[in-house]
């Protein structure tokens, strides 16, 4: 909950405009009470996304994104609360005093110091590799890589010389003490000594979407063995409080604006870097691990789709396949650039030129007919063992494909190919999907981004619930004419109890109910429940009448799931008791009908 007081908060609230705001982001037309434009938390054609500017709120029929003001900002920008809140202070010229932040406050300063330092370090290490001295061997290793000095500037490079304190010295200097440099991971200690952790390496920061420099990773130039033992190629940050590898993308911050259409993951920093010098924007890496689902979300973000573009050797085909299940389970797109006769997209880019890589792109196959194909080069076709087990494997690859059209295409493919008639085809393939239906995917058309679920997988009766919740906060005559059947408590759920004990208290303290500051105290999961409530009042506003019916239906409802489970638990007594219940409401039902 808030870490400002509510009067702040108010005031924040009051000095802006969420239609305002949200214009930057995304066209808007008046349409009706509502302003409406295309969603920007997913790709869509025709706009689902509506901003309510009486509300004070943003809802998207699409993909059930929505919440007030800060929440807007949050997931737009990639903030957390109280950074929003901040920006939208800012906006409105509000200062905020530094005491009114209450319990969150040790993590957000401690966050903050971190960002300072990284940022400082990656300016100590840039000069570092401008110096002629201290730099040289920094500088000759890039202009080897060929990477020119512009490339240098926008990926901020630098490099650590080889010193156990050329970093740390610098940072004491600035008031940073010894335990916050390793808490930063800038530092490591060792017998109760602390040395700078990256020595003698090139250095790239790691750069967040909101331009925070979060990590670097550092590679070494000289790969020599060093004191007996080998040291590692690239040394990346470890895990802090401002990093979580598993949850950022190398270069995002720079690609995300050319990736609309489609963009390119690769492995390394050096791909990235190599690529993007050759004038192709939209390539990002992982860092150094592989896909997670979280990133595979968080660029489905900002791009359609995404070219997988991975090392050609084996492991890289590997993680190829894994990042394909991944892609796919969390219903995105992708296809397989495949580089032939160099290792990596740098290497091949580098000999063989921007055109013909821009022709491995377009040339790219889906990541179903690249599985498929990887399959068809493992069997021998011209023998029916052969055969049949390329059209087992292949079929548990199409089983996961949600598209029936899709599909076909393959099975036709796949039966000339082989052979093999399709109904056979086609019963191997239903083998898997019933086993596979749960993980099958959502339809592509929604994309669901970081933080949104479903806009709730509710059930008949909380619809009817959720129903019922708008139509009280429509009108106050509606809820004095249930309050006494329907108490908060009778909801089924957390978030409807939480939001209408909430109400429920507005109206008995003759107090305004403010769906702005409403939504504040529910969580990501839950805003979006509780704004659809909200934007759902006018949309009921004329069933006022139905009210009392639809509370029976919903008590109705909950007797019948009782009543199941009584017979289950064969529990007559219950059961009765249940049955003589469901008669008196039935009854009651009759004479309102
Ligand atoms: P590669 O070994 O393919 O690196 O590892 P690269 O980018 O082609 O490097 P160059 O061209 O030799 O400079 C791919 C990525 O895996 C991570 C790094 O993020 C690297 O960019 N990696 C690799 C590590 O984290 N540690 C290592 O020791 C090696
Ligand atoms: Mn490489």
């Amino acid at each position: 909950m808030p870490r400002y007081s509510d009067e702040l908060i108010n005031e924040i609230f009051a000095q802006n405009d969420i239609v305002d705001y949200v214009s930057q982001y995304v066209r808007l037309k008046k349409n009706g009470r509502d302003y409406t434009g295309l969603c920007p938390f997913h790709k869509e054609k025709s706009p689902s996304f509506h901003v309510n500017q009486e509300k004070q709120l943003f809802h998207c029929f699409g993909c059930g994104a929505g919440g007030n003001l800060v929440q807007f900002v949050m997931r737009s920008e990639g903030l957390d609360f109280v950074e929003a809140l901040k920006l939208m202070a800012d906006r409105a010229g509000i200062i905020l005093p530094e005491d009114d932040i209450q319990f969150d406050d040790k993590i957000y300063k401690k966050k903050k110091r971190i960002y300072e330092m990284n940022k400082a370090a990656a300016q100590i290490y840039y000069t570092a590799l401008t110096k002629e001295t201290e730099g040289r061997d920094g500088l000759e290793y890039l202009k080897d890589r060929r990477i020119i000095p512009n490339t240098i500037i926008r990926y901020g490079l630098g490099f650590a010389p080889d010193s156990y304190d050329y970093l740390k010295k610098r940072l004491n200097n600035q008031g940073y003490a010894d335990d916050e440099l390793i808490e930063a991971g800038l530092c490591v200690t060792k017998g109760g000594k602390t040395y700078d952790k990256f020595r003698a390496r090139v250095i790239f920061p790691i750069i967040d979407l909101r331009g925070n420099v979060i990590a670097f990773g550092g590679r070494i130039i000289n790969a020599a063995e060093k004191d007996g033992y080998k040291p590692p190629k690239y040394l990346n940050s470890a895990e802090t409080p401002v990093f979580n590898k598993g949850k950022n993308l190398f270069s995002l911050n720079l690609a995300k604006k050319y990736s609309d259409m489609q963009c390119i993951l690769c492995e390394g920093y050096m791909d990235v870097i190599s690529v993007n010098q050759a004038g192709i924007q939209n390539i990002v890496a992982t860092l150094g691990t592989a896909l997670t689902e979280n990133q595979a979300r968080l660029l489905m973000k900002y791009t359609n789709e995404i070219l997988l573009c991975y090392d050609s050797d084996e492991a890289g085909q590997a993680a190829t396949k894994r990042a394909i299940e991944i892609i796919t389970g969390v219903g995105g797109k992708c296809r397989v650039m495949q580089l032939r006769g160099a290792k990596d997209p740098d290497e091949y880019i580098k000999n063989n030129g921007v055109e013909m890589f821009r022709n491995v792109m377009k040339s790219a196959p889906a990541s179903t007919e690249y599985l498929v194909k990887c399959l068809k080069g493992k069997y021998d076709l011209d023998n029916p063992d052969g055969k049949i087990m390329f059209v087992q494997e292949a079929a548990e690859v199409l089983a996961k494909i949600p598209n029936e059209v899709e599909v076909d295409a393959y099975v036709k493919k796949l039966s000339d190919e082989t052979e093999i008639s399709r109904d056979a085809i086609y019963s191997e393939i239903k083998k898997y999907s019933k086993r596979d239906k749960i993980s099958a995917g959502k339809p592509r058309s929604i994309k669901m981004t970081q933080s949104s679920k479903p806009p709730d997988n509710g059930s008949k009766s909380t619809d009817a619930e959720k129903k019922l919740l708008s139509l009280i906060i429509g009108s106050k005559k509606c809820y004095q004419s249930i309050k006494d059947q329907f108490k908060p408590d009778d909801f089924s759920t957390d978030v409807l109890k939480r939001l209408a004990h909430i109400i429920y208290k507005c109206y008995e303290e003759d107090q305004p109910i403010e769906p702005a500051m409403i939504t504040i105290q529910f969580n990501e999961n839950d805003v979006t429940t509780v704004t659809q409530i909200f934007c759902n009042v006018e949309i009921y506003s004329n069933e006022h009448n139905t009210i009392v019916q639809l509370v029976s239906s919903i008590k109705l409802n909950r007797l019948e799931e009782d009543i199941k489970r009584a017979i289950k638990e064969n529990d007559a007594v219950k059961l009765k008791e249940l049955l003589d219940l469901r008669l008196k409401l039935e009854g009651k039902k009759q004479c309102q009908n």
